[in-house]
């Protein structure tokens, strides 16, 4: 080795050295792990199996410890009954913004002047609620019954093969589009409908490639090949979304209406209102065909489930005067008399949904807990909450915690069972899938409500099953931990019909 290798080799240690400056364990401080790499920390298996790694630090130090990651020190907190005075701390001791803020700008390529979370929110929220969900509701019918019914119609009317998560998927993704971001035409033709179905397709697609590598996106972890990908894929969803082809559309919800208003007040150029949109497929699609997969797949490989939530889609619409694939919207009074289908669609969720729920340490603060404890943060350091852990997988709260069960959330007497206990002392929040405190999902009633109608025009109007009765439920993509629903590792085939 040269003397100039030599010395180049020692001023990056000590870089590396300096840059790690190891730090101590304060009084007061949560446990401290720095993991044996310098500056990476546990940054490797972190960004391996993130579920694993903490569940491991959970046994090593308690509910509350603070890890190296990459040079970042984050104080994980894993006491479900911490969470609920960390979520709603006001945004100058725990700030929500800054991670949000940098994740857009490194995901979606969006930067947005004077940006202000917040005020994004209060004017989606009413868009979102009330008499707007309602609508978006009914859009939402329509819209699945064409994209699912229409597609399975094409060809001759026999069986179609494909994977479950890409029909759950596709289905809801191209329904969600066209309810949010508007058809064709008003009054719709069949001419136009056919465009609809085109063009949604066209979106999922394209949406789908950039959805595959956004965790390593998110990361920073991508191959020259797969830079040169995203690139493309991103140019192809920012013209199919840019503001001047959604001005020709018609039947456009008030939440993208109000969301455009809100961009244009930013001052935001034609070009950046494009990423934003394409960010908010991300926000408000992305999810919905993944946990509609995992709820089809556990129904599908339990035959109890499946038969009792059968049951009770005959009982609810036995006085029906049309059957569901004639039907133009689904009874509101339908959807809200599924106890055990909202049963399943909870258990589904508390298996399957895994976002994290991050701040940044804006002061050097005390954190109380639920149990009396206190523990100093530091400034600088970011605030990691997984309630998919715990609660959602704490053995202490559910009994076997990995098992499917679809009447965990039911109660003797049929009701919706909300009790849940963990050491002796009852849970407020007993599974976290939608977020919480200020970044609580805005959408959760119309994702519940859209979920649920998918499943019922899956179970009256088709014939469903997995293409050989021994598929296992596949494992996890792990590199999806902190994004919301997690993906399978890969596709589950299955045939399916219209029933004739
Ligand atoms: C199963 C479906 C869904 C799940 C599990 C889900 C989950 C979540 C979670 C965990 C967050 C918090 C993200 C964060 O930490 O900032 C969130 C935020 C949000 N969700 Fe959902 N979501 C779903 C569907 C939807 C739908 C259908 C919509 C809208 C139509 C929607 C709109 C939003 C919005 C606007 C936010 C706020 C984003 C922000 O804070 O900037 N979500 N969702």
């Amino acid at each position: 080795m040269s003397w100039a290798a030599l010395l180049g080799l020692l001023a990056a240690l000590l870089l590396l050295l300096l840059l790690t400056r190891r730090r101590t364990r304060r009084p007061g401080e949560p446990p401290l792990d720095l993991g044996s790499i310098p500056w990476l920390g546990h940054a490797l298996e972190f960004g391996r199996d993130v579920a694993s790694f903490l569940t491991r630090m959970k046994e090593k130090h308690g509910d509350i410890f603070t890890v190296l990651v990459g040079g970042r020190y984050v104080t994980v907190l894993l006491d479900p009954h911490s969470y609920e005075a960390v979520v709603w701390e006001p945004r100058s001791r725990l700030d929500f913004h800054a991670y949000a803020v940098f994740l857009m700008e490194r995901m979606f390529d969006v930067q947005l002047p004077h940006y202000s979370p917040s005020e994004e929110k209060a004017r989606m929220r009413p868009t979102l609620l009330h008499r707007d969900l309602q609508a978006l509701t009914e859009a939402m019918f329509t819209n699945l019954h064409c994209i699912l019914l229409g597609d399975a119609a094409e060809g001759p009317r026999g069986w179609r093969e494909t994977g479950l998560l890409d029909l759950c998927y596709s289905s809801l993704l191209r329904a969600g589009y066209l309810t949010l971001y508007g058809v064709e035409a008003s009054p719709r033709t069949l001419q136009s409908q056919a465009r609809d179905s085109a063009h949604s397709a066209d979106v999922y697609h394209t949406f789908r490639q950039l959805d595959l590598l956004l965790p390593k996106l998110a990361r920073g972890s991508l191959s020259m090949g797969d830079k040169d990908r995203v690139s493309s894929v991103k140019g192809h969803l920012w013209k199919l979304l840019s503001p001047v082809r959604l001005a020709t559309r018609a039947q456009r919800s008030s939440w993208l209406e109000s969301y455009l208003l809100h961009l244009e007040e930013l001052g935001v150029s034609e070009e950046m209102q494009a990423r934003a949109l394409v960010l908010q497929l991300w926000a408000t699609q992305g999810n919905m065909g993944p946990a509609a997969f995992w709820l089809l797949l556990f129904l599908l490989k339990n035959p109890e489930a499946l038969a009792a939530v059968r049951g009770e889609l005959e009982r609810v619409l036995w006085r029906a005067e049309q059957p569901v694939s004639q039907m133009t919207t689904l009874p509101q009074k339908v959807l809200d008399n599924m106890p055990v289908l909202d049963s399943v669609l909870n258990e589904t969720l508390r298996l399957t949904a895994a976002p994290f729920i991050t701040r940044e340490v804006v002061v050097d603060m005390a954190m109380p807990m639920a149990d009396g404890r206190e523990f100093s943060l530091r400034r600088g350091d970011r605030l990691l909450l997984f309630p998919f852990l715990s609660p959602q997988k704490d053995p202490d709260i559910y009994s076997d915690p990995e098992i499917f069960k679809y009447n965990r959330f039911l109660n003797a007497d049929g009701s919706e069972k909300k009790d849940f206990y963990k050491d002796g002392k009852r849970l407020k929040s007993y599974t976290v899938p939608w977020g919480a405190g200020h970044n609580q999902c805005l959408g959760r009633g119309y994702a519940t409500s859209s979920i649920k109608q998918f499943v019922v025009l899956v179970l009256s109007c088709c014939e469903l099953e997995l293409a050989s009765t021994d598929v296992e439920v596949p494992e996890f993509d792990l590199s999806r931990y902190g994004f919301g629903l997690m993906q399978p590792e890969q596709d589950v085939p299955v045939r399916y019909r219209v029933r004739p």
